[in-house]
């Protein structure tokens, strides 16, 4: 075999190089390893020259036009002149693009005095360099050559088919890992969409996962206020707040004025801007954007932007529909946040009016039901009960003597002592109260402490005489409240016990009239409870964090 360096003949090489996607050169590589003689490539659509070699005849338009004429997809002899074969090998780059590798082959020893006119002007060399070059190739049969040209046609078309499947592989494995993140945002978005989440602890979860995900240096979200500033809102926001993750480029004033600039709404879309030359644009730190509206209906809670690509790049709707996905998800999760507000409002409405009733029913023990809800959930606390226990004993101390409201004015503020019948009316109370509530769904975890709280351990309690933990835990727990304000708050008629007097009923009680876990509780938190007594408040509130 020949080496190409070594070529006896002096021929133009073209400075030819169309190897766009860098599939030729390894091919070219393949096909003179097997034949031991380098090819020449063209283009098959056009004819054009795509990659030379030192090959004989390797400018010739000629041997361009007679690649492009080919039939079929198998390897040809596009030129026969006795003794000199030019072999094409069809082949298809992983793009699609048809080539044609061609290289001349000799199919017989030269003798030194043989006419090679015609094989001269096949290899564009005069007759003596070809005879020259002739003379120093390796002699092939026709039938050897075109076997191993179909073998390697079949060999380099299936590594290029492996190499298509292995980009192919690779570009859906990274598409796979893309949606995999966003699956897993989406679903880490609706395992935190529990309506009593905290709509800002949400939106800071929601902010550092997208900025993982997508390619932007800053995730942004504008909250705007649901209530008015002074309005008696349950944990309501009454100004607009920004939460963002990563180098913000705005603030909560710039972020208001951005998007009355942009002047978008409720049901708009994504609004995506790659080119911040727009007139008026004052916002210089921002390059690339997306808004997202945070919206139920034609509702706005606030607004989700990306910030400017990472790479420079420009934003694309891959990443506007997955904020948008996130935006409409949070949207509706305050919506729903909202209505529960909404709903809590009104239930707290209710609660005040009652407790205002039960005020002005027994003036005499004014506030009493707010100490001793507040006694309750103190209590509860000491006793390690959760959360939703929490605001059911509030509730339940603010509305535990609303059965007072049936009773005779004439026997509930009298003075004195009372008589066995007018104690008998007194203790309806806690029997009208569950009546005057149970038809309310809200209220419904209240009755127990409404119906019992006048019950005690050893089961000489009314209305029912029950006895130890037969008697609700909530109504335990506010049976120590309401005794403890009962005998320490001053009534016009007697002033309060000292605390020690307090302390020591409660003590001799224990295990007789309350509960003793309940009292010992109390005593653990005596001091707090003391303190907290003798704050009296103007306004009932049902904020959790002013319970205690
Ligand atoms: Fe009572």
């Amino acid at each position: 075999m020949s080496a190409v360096t070594e070529l006896p003949f002096e021929t133009v090489i073209p400075q030819v190089e169309s190897d766009a996607t860098g599939e030729i050169a390894p091919l070219a590589a393949n096909l003179r390893r097997s034949f031991g003689a380098p090819f020449s490539y063209w283009s098959r659509s056009t004819g054009e020259l795509l990659h030379a070699t030192l090959q004989p005849g390797s400018n010739d338009p000629l041997r361009g036009q007679l690649a492009r004429a080919m039939v079929g997809r198998e390897p040809q002899f596009i030129q026969d002149e006795d003794c000199l074969l030019v072999l094409a090998i069809p082949l298809r780059l992983s793009s699609g693009d048809g080539i044609v590798a061609t290289a001349a082959f000799v199919t017989r020893p030269i003798a030194a005095d043989e006419n090679l006119v015609s094989a001269a002007q096949v290899l564009g060399l005069t007759e003596a360099k070809a005879a020259e070059w002739m003379s120093c190739q390796t002699v092939w049969s026709p039938e050897a050559l075109h076997r191993l040209s179909v073998a390697v046609q079949a060999q380099i078309e299936a590594e290029i088919r492996s190499r298509k499947l292995e980009r192919e592989v690779e570009k859906l494995s990274d598409n796979l890992a893309t949606t995999y993140e966003e699956i897993c945002l989406l679903h880490g978005v609706t395992q935190n969409l529990r309506i009593s989440a905290d709509e800002e602890h949400l939106c800071r979860l929601v902010l550092d996962w997208l900025l993982e995900c997508l390619p932007a240096e800053s995730i942004a979200v504008q909250l705007l206020p649901v209530a008015r500033e002074g309005e008696n809102t349950y944990k309501a926001r009454t100004a607009s707040t920004l939460l963002h993750s990563g180098g913000c480029p705005i603030d909560n004033q710039q972020f208001t004025e951005l998007m009355a600039h942009l002047q978008l709404n409720a049901g708009c879309g994504p609004r995506v801007m790659n080119d911040r030359a727009t007139a008026g644009w004052k916002f210089t730190g921002i390059r690339q954007l997306i808004v997202v509206s945070i919206a139920e209906g034609d509702r706005v809670f606030g607004w989700l932007a990306a910030f400017n690509h990472r790479e420079g790049l420009e934003f694309g709707t891959v990443e506007a529909s997955l904020l948008n996905s996130i935006g409409a998800m949070v949207g509706i999760h305050a919506g729903n946040r909202d209505l529960y507000r909404e709903q809590s409002e009104f239930l707290a409405s209710v609660v005040r009016a009652l407790t205002s009733a039960i005020d002005a029913k027994d003036p005499y023990t004014c506030g009493h039901s707010d100490r001793v809800a507040r006694v309750s959930v103190r209590l509860a606390k000491e006793l390690g009960c959760d959360s939703a226990m929490l605001h059911t004993l509030y509730m339940a101390g603010l509305l535990h003597d609303i059965g007072k409201i049936g009773i005779d004015d004439a026997v509930l503020r009298k003075p004195g002592k009372l008589t066995d019948e007018e104690f008998d009316q007194i203790k309806q109370h806690p029997e009208l109260g569950y009546r005057i509530l149970a038809d309310i769904r809200q209220f419904a975890s209240v009755l127990p402490a409404v119906l019992h709280h006048h019950e005690q351990w050893d089961g000489r309690g009314y209305p029912f005489k029950l006895t130890g933990d037969q008697t609700p835990r909530i109504a335990r727990i506010v049976a120590v409240a309401d005794a403890y304000d009962a005998m320490s708050s001053d009534r016009p008629y007697r002033k309060g016990m000292d605390s020690a007097k307090v302390d020591e009923v409660l003590r001799k009680g224990a295990g007789q009239q309350w509960d003793p876990e309940v009292v010992a509780a109390f005593f653990a938190a005596r001091e707090d409870i003391a303190a907290m007594s003798a704050q009296e408040r103007a306004n009932l509130t049902l904020d959790v964090q002013q319970w205690v």
